[in-house]
């Protein structure tokens, strides 16, 4: 093996990036993949070389994120993946190294395929999503009767137009929540029959309030499933934006009543899902509890002044970080209810919290306490736990709606 060398991508590399990736991911990567092309930033891409073989992959990609209080800009990163010939030489590390450091960003997020890679880097998993797998025989759910014109379809093309600001209000409302460009909107809501893994088209269901204005939509698929004891279909549910809770309400009565329907299959509930409160039988929603979006942050006092604070807070927070030195040291942190400030300071620290943990908290569903307990966040000054996790917490848990 010749020396490995990592340099920034170009346009000309994108099949060889995805076939790298897709073989690392097992996957084919689809040959014809226009809008894959135009979403692709190459500039933002780096490649791991051997000789003229490109061995290993990453890409950042240019999109905001609603952070507690606040959308900012966000390097979504994706698309990690070294030859199989290649691993475990230290080529991701590489990669991912040196990403972390020229991101304009202040933050990076990531989905990660396996929990144990990211902590070293100073990713930190700030959003655990709840998957649910529904035996809708047994959740007992209300249902809720809809007033005619109430739910009604949408065709793509209309969809393009009517949701886009679903998901931004969206935004405003819960942190993690990615935002998506028009391009990416295609992307999303584009329906090779191919990738439908033996589903219906995806149906694009909307509720309207009293003025006829949508406010909240469900995107759907369905698996017909006889049984000899009957019909067991299958409802794949791909993402549910409800902005008023009689949307809500009624699209969650909708998928979990629908005919010949026995299981209903969801990945993105958040960990305070309304739902919860809407079943009977919650013990029959096969809940499942895992690691959704994890966050790096990459420039402190930067990062801590584009969020808002659940209270008024100031403390001086020494924070640690072996693969950005520059991001270590102190900084005091001032914030009240709408403003925030942090820079850099030479008082002695109130709290030490190292850059993996201050990413795991950024989007206030992960608390500094629980941290403590473990002692990887450690309280110098009597008090200053409880403020800055207080602090940092926020009313809604973020949740993640799309693995990019
Ligand atoms: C995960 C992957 C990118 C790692 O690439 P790599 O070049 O082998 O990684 P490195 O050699 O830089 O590994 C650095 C460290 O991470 C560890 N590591 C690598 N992959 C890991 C995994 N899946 N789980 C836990 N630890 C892992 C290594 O053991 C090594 O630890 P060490 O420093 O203590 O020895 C590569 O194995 C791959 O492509 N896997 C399949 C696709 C995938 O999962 N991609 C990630 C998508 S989010």
């Amino acid at each position: 093996m010749t020396e490995i060398a990592v340099r920034v991508g170009v346009a000309e590399d994108y099949e060889a990036m995805s076939a790298v990736f897709g073989t690392a991911m097992m996957f084919d990567p689809s040959g014809d993949d226009e809008l894959g092309k135009r979403l692709f930033e190459p500039e933002r891409a780096l490649v791991a070389t051997d000789g003229e073989e490109i061995v290993g992959t990453t890409k950042a990609l240019t999109r905001d994120l609603s952070v507690p209080g606040a959308v900012v800009p966000a390097a979504h990163v994706t698309g990690v993946g070294v030859r199989a010939t290649h691993r475990r030489r230290g080529v991701m590390s590489a990669l991912i190294g040196r990403q972390l450091r020229e991101v304009p960003e202040a933050i990076a997020v990531l989905w990660a395929s396996e929990p144990g890679i990211y902590g070293r880097f100073g990713y930190g998993a700030a959003t655990r999503g709840v998957s649910y797998e529904i035996d809708l025989h047994r959740v007992g759910p209300p249902v809720v009767p809809t007033r005619p014109g109430e739910l009604g379809e949408l065709t793509v093309d209309e969809a393009y137009k009517e949701l886009p600001p679903l998901l931004r209000a969206l935004q405003e409302r819960r942190p993690g929540v990615s935002g998506r460009s028009e391009l990416k909107w295609q992307r999303h809501l584009e329906d090779k029959k191919e990738d439908r893994g033996g589903r219906t088209a995806r149906q694009i269901l909307v509720h309207r309030d009293e003025t006829g204005a949508i406010d909240g939509y469900a995107l759907w698929r369905g698996k017909m499933n006889w049984q000899a004891a009957g019909p067991t279909n299958e409802v794949r549910l791909e993402e549910l934006v409800a902005l008023e809770p009689t949307a809500y309400k009624a699209l969650w009565s909708y998928l979990l009543t629908m005919d010949l329907a026995a299981t209903l299959a969801y990945g993105y509930a958040a960990l305070d899902e309304p739902l919860l409160q809407l079943v009977t039988t919650p013990t029959a929603m096969g809940r499942r509890l895992g690691e959704s979006l994890w966050l790096r942050v990459t420039d402190v006092p930067r990062a801590l002044e584009q969020r808002r604070y659940a209270a008024a807070v100031d403390l001086v927070i020494e924070v640690t970080d072996e693969l950005i030195p520059a991001n270590a040291g102190r900084y005091r942190l001032t914030a009240d209810g709408t403003t925030a400030r942090c820079a850099r300071t030479d008082d002695p620290a109130d709290l030490t919290i190292p850059v993996g943990e201050l990413g795991a908290t950024y989007l206030g569903g992960r608390q500094l306490a629980e941290f403590a307990l473990t002692g990887r966040v450690v309280e110098h000054t009597p008090g200053a736990l409880n403020s800055a996790t207080i602090a940092f917490s926020w009313p809604v848990h973020p949740v993640s709606i799309e693995v990019f």
